[in-house]
């Protein structure tokens, strides 16, 4: 009896110390770390899927939910992917590494951090209905932000690519016009930089990207909220067309390997999932615990 329940005790100290990989979420436009029904419900189903004990940490941009929300239209994306980089870095339960999930903006803006902030390194990086390639067009914005939305729609009309828009407004910041593509290079402050399309390439972004294990693109199919829908698997308008799209193995980002894509595909470490029938961000749940949680975030 005693050696029964010492070797519980044990067992319980093993998970606690020897849990699984830690996760890190980052949500999405409109969202915040932790309303129960959006990112608080994914954490717990990553905690119920995941080893007992596994830290699952769903980052909160800013001091308080609202701030949060408000962020995510109006924090500079960079200012953003700076803080979250700082984060990592100082928790101790993230020091040998850590599997990240990203929702909507929230995946490319983790694909930043992969980018430009190494250590500690991400292993697995989720990205579900992410727009690698911007956006170029919000046909519906989701709930609960009818204000923000407006004020980002009347933003963008005014010009997504002045200076002043720039400097404000988030989604202006992933903007992504292929009427005017060479402005778009020129001027957008987060896609376009991240996406190595200036003329200076910096090489540190397919360096650190190729050190994943696995990148997982996850695309909602009928997906409604943002466009277009290719942008999920880093597809995207020929530049001067605004209805052809690019296939991804004949981009640019990917023949010249921009951002490690190309590395990462030959390696066999990247994934194309596609959740049929949904729009953004509609997950089945049992499909996210079979398809994400069981292969990509142990
Ligand atoms: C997580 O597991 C607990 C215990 O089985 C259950 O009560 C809870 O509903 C689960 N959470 C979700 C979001 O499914
Ligand atoms: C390239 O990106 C890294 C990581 O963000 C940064 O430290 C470095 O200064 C950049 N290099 C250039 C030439 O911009």
């Amino acid at each position: 009896m005693r050696w029964v329940s010492l070797l519980g005790a044990i067992g319980v100290l093993g998970s606690v110390h020897g849990a699984g990989t830690p996760v890190v979420i980052w949500h999405g436009m409109g969202d915040s770390c932790c309303r129960p029904t959006s990112m608080g419900r994914i954490q717990e189903l990553i905690e119920n899927g995941t080893q007992p004990g596994t830290y699952v940490h769903s980052l909160m941009i800013g001091d308080n939910t609202l701030d949060d929300t408000i962020n995510t239209f109006l924090k500079p994306v960079n200012e953003q992917v700076q803080e979250v980089c700082d984060y990592v870095a100082q928790d101790p339960a993230l020091a040998d590494g850590y599997h990240a999930i990203g929702f909507s903006q929230g995946g490319q803006f983790l694909r930043a951090v992969a980018q430009r902030c190494p250590s500690p390194p991400i292993k697995n990086l989720v990205t579900l209905g992410a727009q690698h390639q911007g956006v170029y067009g919000f046909p519906r914005c989701p709930g609960e932000s009818v204000e923000l939305c407006n004020l980002m729609r009347e933003l963008l009309n005014y010009g997504a690519y002045t200076d002043l828009v720039q400097d404000i407004l988030v989604q202006a910041q992933y903007w992504h016009d292929p009427l005017h593509f060479e402005t778009y290079v020129e001027k957008s402050q987060f896609i376009g930089e991240i996406n190595n399309e200036g003329p200076v390439k910096n090489l540190t972004y397919a360096e650190n990207m190729a050190k994943l294990e696995k990148f997982v693109l996850i695309k909602f199919a009928e997906d409604r909220t943002v466009e277009p829908v290719e942008s999920q698997f880093f597809e995207f308008y020929q530049p001067g067309s605004e209805y052809d799209i690019l296939p991804l193995r004949e981009s640019p980002i990917y023949t010249e390997d921009r951002v490690g894509l190309k590395a990462l595909d030959l390696a066999g470490k990247l994934e194309f999932l596609t959740i049929e029938g949904s729009d953004h961000m509609q997950i089945p749940t049992q499909w996210f615990m079979d398809n994400v949680v069981a292969n990509f975030l142990q």
